[in-house]
């Protein structure tokens, strides 16, 4: 079933909200990272920024046909070979990969569905140890022009939790300017 508010304006209103090379970096999408999982990948704003600086493949997913269809040709047109585009409903099907099969989860602007830790659960069963799952979205202000209604805008602190409750720890918090927030947990560490 298609998330709770999860259409997507215009494509080139969309890109506009995002300052994609600071958001990579401070997610810590880069070179190191190998094989990472896209949860609800939409127009591909961010698979095929970060497709091209892994060393390994994106699994890109969407139960949007239209979206799976945009991201795939974006990759063609970046003649990128390690874009995996997938038509599926994550909340009832999941992944499909796996246990312990990739290093990086990406969940961004996704965590407002119903069950979030349904989807975080999903991320560790996957993720290799010392996995990394990252978490973007919305700032909880209202004046963002853009964003799930306050009602069901998760918080950083509620992301935070549900993180913890699936097993995630070593969160890390960071600004997003200018409209989001970005957090990025680790499996499998011990803390103090
Ligand atoms: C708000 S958009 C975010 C897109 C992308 N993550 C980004 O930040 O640019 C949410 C995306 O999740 C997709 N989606 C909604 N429900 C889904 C589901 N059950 N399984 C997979 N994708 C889903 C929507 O089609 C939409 O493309």
């Amino acid at each position: 079933m298609k998330i709770r508010e999860s259409g997507m304006p215009d494509r080139d209103v969309w890109e506009k909200f995002f300052d994609l090379r600071e958001i990579l970096t401070r997610m810590g999408l880069d070179a190191k990272v190998c094989d990472v999982v896209e949860v609800g990948c939409g127009y591909g704003t961010f698979t095929i920024p970060v497709a091209k600086v892994i060393s390994g493949q994106i699994h890109a997913y969407d139960i949007d046909e239209e979206m799976i269809r945009i991201t795939k040709c974006e990759a063609g047109k970046a003649k990128l070979n390690n874009v995996n585009a997938i038509l599926r409903d994550i909340t009832a099907e999941g992944t499909g990969l796996p246990d312990e099969s990739v290093d990086y989860v990406m969940l961004f602007n996704i965590l407002h569905l119903e069950t979030p830790e349904l989807l975080l659960k999903e991320a560790i069963r996957i993720l290799k140890k010392g996995g990394k799952v990252g978490i973007i979205h919305w700032n909880y202000d209202p004046s963002t022009p853009r964003g799930p209604s306050m009602e069901i805008r998760p918080k950083s602190e509620d992301c935070l939790k549900w993180a913890e409750n699936a097993g995630f720890s070593g969160g890390v918090r960071c600004d997003l300017k200018p409209y989001h927030y970005g957090i990025v947990l680790i499996k499998g560490e011990v803390v103090g």
